[in-house]
């Protein structure tokens, strides 16, 4: 193995990318790597530390470059001049400094076949009160499954004296969704809506959790709507955002606002059941990926929608896992870490 050969094609390579840290994935390096599982015990180990000093030698020369392309040339400034309203625009800088948060990138995805297959988008917020969190949902006042949504409160309450919350999902639109578009139905037309946005929860964090992500909510309202439908959509909706076909499994569940409610889980995108070891199923070949049910005649009369007349399902999503299982993201925490290395790849 030359190792000198492959430091200075590696070192050429960095000192002209872009994104010079690219270079520690290379194919050089990673042929580096098999070869060590090739080489008897004896020599692995200062194989090994070969392959370690010359990544080292490599980061030295990402460094640099580095530095180098954070390196904007701008004119200095003479404050004393006088104004030239036809001074030219300042230049911009080079539009690799930034890139789209993954999330971002990935809602607008989510929310173009959600379009194509007709719903309309519509934001959440990030201040609400107990009404539309709550109240509007089937949850009245003491309902115990309040509990279960672990709840940011402010000490502020609004006129009822209720405190305001930080939505712990964007069921919190459903009622204004529903009232919003009412009028569709007496047109023929469907109420037809996903919210894709910010929710917060109380939660101890870890790899899968926390407290502050994103979900899809989908609410869907007509003449005749049954479960068929519900699962049809989102089965359509899964299979055309990862690109392939994927088994689905459904699993009764309790909302208060949804009756029947289930429980939505997806074969395993990465090993399809087939690997024991895989570490984004945890071998077991599903992933449980969102609450779902046909919407409670109680939350459609919150809305002044007839349920003896119309009937439609709802459902709630987690983006920030579909992200990661269509990446292969191992945390959660990653996306709102700020971490450039990580936002970087997208
Ligand atoms: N809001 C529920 C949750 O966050 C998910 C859900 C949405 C369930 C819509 C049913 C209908 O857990």
């Amino acid at each position: 193995m030359d190792f000198e050969k492959v430091l200075q094609v590696l070192s050429a390579r960095a000192a002209q990318s872009n994104h010079p840290q690219e270079v520690l994935r290379a194919p050089e390096i990673k042929t580096l790597y098999d070869h060590i599982k090739t080489l008897p015990n004896d020599e692995r180990g200062a194989f090994g530390k070969r392959v370690n000093e010359l990544k080292k030698s490599l980061e030295v020369v990402i460094e640099v470059r580095r530095q180098e392309l954070d390196k904007v040339d701008l004119p200095p400034i003479d404050v004393t001049a006088p104004m030239d309203i036809n001074a030219p625009q300042p230049e911009l800088l080079p539009s690799e400094q930034g890139t789209i948060h993954p999330l971002s990138a990935e809602i607008e995805r989510i929310s173009d076949i959600f379009n194509r297959m007709g719903f309309v988008t519509e934001e959440s917020r990030e201040i609400d009160d107990q009404f539309h969190m709550f109240e509007s949902l089937n949850f009245p006042k003491g309902h115990p499954a309040r509990d279960d949504y672990d709840t940011f409160m402010t000490e502020e309450t609004d006129a009822n004296g209720d405190r305001l919350i930080a939505p712990a999902h964007t069921s919190t639109m459903q009622n204004r969704v529903l009232k919003k578009y009412r009028g569709n139905l007496a047109n023929g037309e469907a109420i037809a809506a996903i919210v894709p946005d910010r929710v917060f929860r109380n939660e101890d964090l870890d790899a899968r959790h926390e407290h502050t992500f994103y979900q899809v909510e989908g609410v869907y309202v007509a003449k005749g709507v049954n479960v068929g439908n519900l699962i049809a959509t989102l089965q359509e909706f899964l299979q055309e955002y990862y690109g392939k076909k994927l088994d689905v499994r459904v699993n009764p569940f309790y909302f208060p606002f949804t009756e029947p409610s289930f429980e939505f889980a997806l074969s395993c995108p990465f090993c399809e059941g087939k690997n024991p070891d895989c570490k984004v199923c945890s071998g077991e070949g599903w992933i449980e990926l969102l609450g779902c049910g046909m919407i409670h005649p109680n939350v459609l009369q919150a809305a002044d929608i007839d349920p003896n007349e119309y009937t439609g399902f709802a459902f709630g999503c987690g983006i920030d896992r579909l992200v990661m299982m269509k990446y292969g993201i191992e945390d959660v925490r990653h996306f709102e870490s700020g971490k450039l290395d990580f936002l970087e790849q997208f």
